[in-house]
């Protein structure tokens, strides 16, 4: 069943987390560190070692990857609910991190998230070849700053004071960044450890990032905060424009939809090897966390 799928490899990259953090000192700041590394779906990791699979690459290469992307990812939420940015008391059914110590340490925690994700990616085991190594740091970099996740939190937080509202164009360039970049490295690091063609797999994650952002949208009105482990409506709230308050929910939900489609068709070629990642499509519509 894909749920004991994705449990499975959440274990494994919470252990593997836990391993690397146990060398570090245990002050303030690396226990805020593993407190907002803890839990969450591994969605990302999930698509890191999915997509290392398709190409032959086991889990003791592409869990460093893997686990890379869920510290930048954690890096990204611990500073997303800053009280500068989102303002929220609770992730993952846990405090968050300010609320838990205080500013500065989330502030600091978050940065140090972002540099272990870079020396986990640059760890000689995600590959043999340096140039491979080189490749996904340098993408991750890109994916992760002002060409990428900043710049789609920037114009998300521009948006909430924009005079004019946001076209749907707008917010698919934001979404592009804010959620879409990082998965997109993700499902790609499988064909660049393997040095090969990256073309189906990013047409897959381009589908499942706007995917999971609607499906975020939606959560957002629609969701249970206790499922979620996180506050709820607070999108139309902040009077925030997303693809729900543009669209409509039958209609977000039908976009969505499609976007599993070509998802799915993207990485047909790949046969029954890909069932994992088609199956994670679909999850990602219709999770409810
Ligand atoms: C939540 O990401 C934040 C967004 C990018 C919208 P996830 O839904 O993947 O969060 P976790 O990692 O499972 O907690
Ligand atoms: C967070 O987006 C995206 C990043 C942290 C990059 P949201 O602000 O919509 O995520 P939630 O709803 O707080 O999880
Ligand atoms: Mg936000
Ligand atoms: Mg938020
Ligand atoms: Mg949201």
């Amino acid at each position: 069943m894909f749920s004991q799928q994705l449990e499975q490899n959440a274990t494994a990259i919470q252990q593997h987390l836990d391993e690397v953090l146990s060398h570090y000192d245990d002050v303030n700041v690396v226990q805020a560190m593993r407190h907002s590394l803890s839990g969450g779906k591994r969605l990302r990791a999930f698509l890191v070692v999915k997509s290392a699979e398709l190409f032959d690459i086991g889990l003791a290469q592409s869990i460093w990857p893997a686990c890379a992307i869920e510290a930048v990812h954690a890096y990204s939420l611990v500073h997303d609910d800053l009280p500068c940015m989102d303002d929220d008391d609770v992730r993952r059914g846990q405090p968050t991190v300010h609320k838990k110590w205080d500013e500065a340490t989330a502030v600091l925690a978050g940065d140090a998230l972002q540099t272990l994700g870079f020396e986990l990616v640059l760890n000689p085991m995600t590959s043999d070849h340096p140039s491979v190594r080189n490749a996904l740091a340098l993408a991750l970099a890109k994916a992760s700053g002002a060409q990428g996740m900043v710049l789609g939190q920037a114009l998300d937080i521009a948006a909430e004071t924009a005079r004019e509202p946001l076209t749907l164009d707008d917010i698919v360039t934001l979404q592009r960044g804010k959620t879409g970049a990082l998965i997109e490295w993700s499902a790609t690091a499988g064909p660049v450890l393997a040095q090969s063609d990256i073309a189906p797999l990013r047409r897959y994650a381009e589908a499942i990032g706007l995917a999971f952002q609607i499906a975020d949208d939606i959560l957002d009105v629609q969701g249970d905060a206790a499922k979620a482990g996180k506050r709820l409506n607070k999108d139309e709230e902040a009077g925030k424009a997303t693809f729900v308050s543009l669209l409509g929910l039958d209609e977000a939900k039908k976009r969505a939809k499609e976007l599993i489609q070509t998802a799915c068709d993207a990485v047909s070629p790949f046969g029954v090897r890909a069932i994992a990642l088609q199956e994670c499509a679909r999850f990602i519509v219709s999770r409810e966390s």
